[in-house]
């Protein structure tokens, strides 16, 4: 690299920073400036010139990094959403608990929904939903196909099946609330209704699932607390 002084400041610390990020495209369009040719040598205003543009580069790499983001948590997402579809009929017919199982065959119409609406934003994208799999959605289903497998009182049972299904909800609003917030930061203001909407049957499926959970694993609480409020 060339002394700081040479061109400027800015100029050496923008090699320096892409070098350590490993920006190597941004790195690239540096090198295209030839620090050697009469046309930047010597001349601190030609130098502040490239620190301007490269200033600016790196602006359009942060939103680029921001889309990035958002469209890599959208495909984590979709995969994840079409794991969920085939394995909540397992889940439905695993459970003993009516009321369990008509919690996973609600929460199965409406996984059907929240792909459509993931494939709605990709095709406003104009991207494709694939070429991810979602490995934490995978292994959570598997925990709770291993439940599934145990043997045990029926409570027991759809105890851990209740927890298995927490913590593939709570993985969903996370992510859900992380993508709903690149897309307010983007300007995709239908994206971002649509992300909503789907978070928000993310949150009612976590609440039956918690007030499932407090009436099987403990039903003589929720007695008490029924005759209580009698
Ligand atoms: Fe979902």
């Amino acid at each position: 690299m060339r002394c700081k002084t040479f061109l400027g400041v800015s100029l050496c610390e923008s090699y320096d920073s892409v070098r350590l990020s490993g920006r190597f495209s941004e790195l690239r369009d540096l090198r295209e400036v030839d620090l050697r040719s009469p046309q930047t040598r010597c001349y601190k205003k030609g130098g502040r010139k490239i620190a301007g543009k490269v200033a600016k580069r790196k602006g359009n790499m942060k939103l680029k990094t921001l889309e990035q983001l958002y469209i890599s948590g959208l495909r984590d997402l979709y995969s994840a959403e079409n794991q969920l579809l085939k394995a909540l009929p397992n889940m439905a017919k695993g459970a003993s608990s009516p009321e369990l199982k008509e919690a996973f065959e609600k929460h199965l119409e409406q996984t059907k929904g929240h792909v459509e609406r993931l494939e709605e934003i990709f095709e406003q994208l104009g991207e494709s939903p694939k070429g991810k799999t979602c490995r934490a959605m995978k292994r959570l289903i598997e925990e709770g196909s291993e439940i599934l497998k145990e043997d045990g009182e029926d409570s027991d049972l759809d105890a851990g099946i209740i927890v298995a299904a927490q913590k593939i909800e709570h993985y969903e609003i996370v992510s859900y609330g992380s993508v709903r917030a690149f897309a307010n930061l983007l300007n995709q203001e239908e994206p971002a209704r649509l992300l909503q909407a789907t978070l928000d049957e993310e949150s009612e499926t976590n609440e039956i699932l918690n007030g499932l959970a407090e009436s099987i694993v403990n039903p003589e609480a929720v007695s008490e607390t029924e005759l209580a409020a009698c």
